[in-house]
């Protein structure tokens, strides 16, 4: 049966998106060639959800698409990848539009880009690479049949049953990051995964590659953690989920923790992921190496590990607690805290991190001490009394250090 979407749903486009669509179908018809909206836009129209990006599929060569869209339009090309036959335009009005040749996809290694053949193929085999069947729906934009939808997988009933459904057995054996795209699509927009698509799932996990790369599955965990901070973390973990990059993850996160240490401003919301990414692997070794970390994300690691590793830590022993925080990571504090809830994180928080000595060293010189690396130990002394609440003022700081000034 053809169904022909409404052009309703077509108006969830702005008219700069319209616009920059109209131009491109007029190439293509002067290039007698077909080319689809495809995959999440078109999930997206039946949803009747906010469109974010615009996803065309084009039946032949797109690099050739391009140039004759710059050549005969007011866009420009802003990335353009040959050997992956992609092109992003941006059009006049400033609307982008992402372009790919149809392909087919041959998964070599789990976990790493597929390697693309065949451009130019079919469209259905172009939709056969695809995740979930939500994202296999294509909208033809060219021809008679203009907005006929296509729908070779059944995903325009998944849709209207909620449902996540992969394509065929192997899906998450050629790529596993597609496991958090099913949770991350499960929470977006309610739905549920498929049995059969669960128990592939779990399969998987009861057997994960150790050694595959992990770069896509952090980017799609990164996204996942952007969505619904709690959520998310219990649904990684309620699923298995974790088990692609940890053996021994944090089993549950204290919301109060998390909200209480978000009102001290030591990171930005745009971090959070991180932490909860952090909280996934940090008693667990085998995702370090392979998670493609930045400097400062391993030090964040590395700083938070240290901190869990002291024992018992006297919340009446500032001079222990000062030195444990002081110069670590804002980002390590708060992920120390959400893990471990050490009130003494607190305590450095509102009193300990405050307390400043307020001697300079142009100051002791003035008071007759000779500059050396002694000036550093007489700081030291200094702050050591400040945190036993002693010396609070700059002139009460000079007293005390006069006695070690040698006659
Ligand atoms: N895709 C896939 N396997 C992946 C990632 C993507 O098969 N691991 C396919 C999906 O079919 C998807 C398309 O590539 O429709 C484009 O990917 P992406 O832009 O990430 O997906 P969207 O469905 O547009 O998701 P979002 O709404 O989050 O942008």
């Amino acid at each position: 049966m053809s169904v022909f979407l409404d052009k309703e749903y077509y108006n969830l486009l702005s008219d700069d998106s319209k616009f920059a669509l109209e131009q491109s179908i007029l190439i293509a018809e002067k290039l007698g060639i077909n080319i689809y909206l495809i995959g999440g836009i078109v999930r997206d129209f039946i949803m009747n959800n906010k469109i974010k990006d615009i996803d065309v599929a084009v039946q032949g060569d797109v690099v050739l698409f391009a140039k004759e869209l710059v050549e005969q339009t007011n866009c420009e090309i802003i990335n353009i990848q040959d050997k992956l036959r992609t092109a992003k335009v941006k059009f006049e009005s400033g609307v982008e539009i992402d372009f790919a040749s149809t392909r087919k996809e041959i998964y070599l290694s789990s976990g790493i880009l597929p390697q693309a053949c065949d451009f130019g193929c079919d469209l259905i085999d172009d939709v056969r690479r695809r995740d979930f069947t939500i994202n296999t729906l294509a909208l033809k934009l060219t021809g008679s049949d203009k907005f006929l939808l296509i729908d070779y997988f059944n995903g325009y009933q998944d849709i209207v049953n909620k449902k996540i459904r992969i394509l065929h057995e192997k899906s998450f054996v050629d790529d596993p990051s597609r496991i958090i795209r099913a949770i991350k699509f499960k929470i977006r927009f309610n739905f549920d995964i498929e049995e059969n698509t669960y128990v592939q799932m779990q399969q998987y996990l009861n057997n994960v590659d150790k050694k595959m790369p992990l770069e896509r599955i952090k980017s799609e965990l990164r996204q996942l953690f952007s969505i619904d901070n709690y959520n998310t973390y219990n649904e990684i973990i309620k699923s298995n989920a974790y088990k692609l990059i940890s053996d021994n993850p944090i089993r549950e996160i204290n919301i109060d923790r998390i909200n209480e240490i978000l009102s001290y401003d030591l990171y930005d919301k745009s971090e959070f992921w991180f932490i909860l990414i952090c909280c996934l692997i940090i008693n667990s070794d085998f995702a370090y190496s392979r998670l493609n970390m930045t400097a400062f994300e391993r030090k964040v690691l590395f700083e938070t590990k240290e901190l869990l590793s002291v024992h018992e830590i006297s919340i009446n022993d500032n001079e222990k607690i000062y030195k444990l925080f002081n110069n670590k990571i804002d980002l390590s504090i708060a992920l120390y805290y959400i893990i471990s809830g050490e009130k003494s994180v607190i305590k450095f928080l509102n009193v300990l991190k405050q307390i400043k000595v307020l001697i300079t060293g142009k100051d002791l010189i003035e008071l007759g001490f000779i500059p050396s690396a002694y000036f550093n130990e007489l700081f030291d002394k200094i702050l050591k009394e400040k945190l036993r609440g002693k010396l609070k003022t700059k002139e009460e700081e000079k007293k005390f250090i006069q006695k070690f000034l040698k006659k």
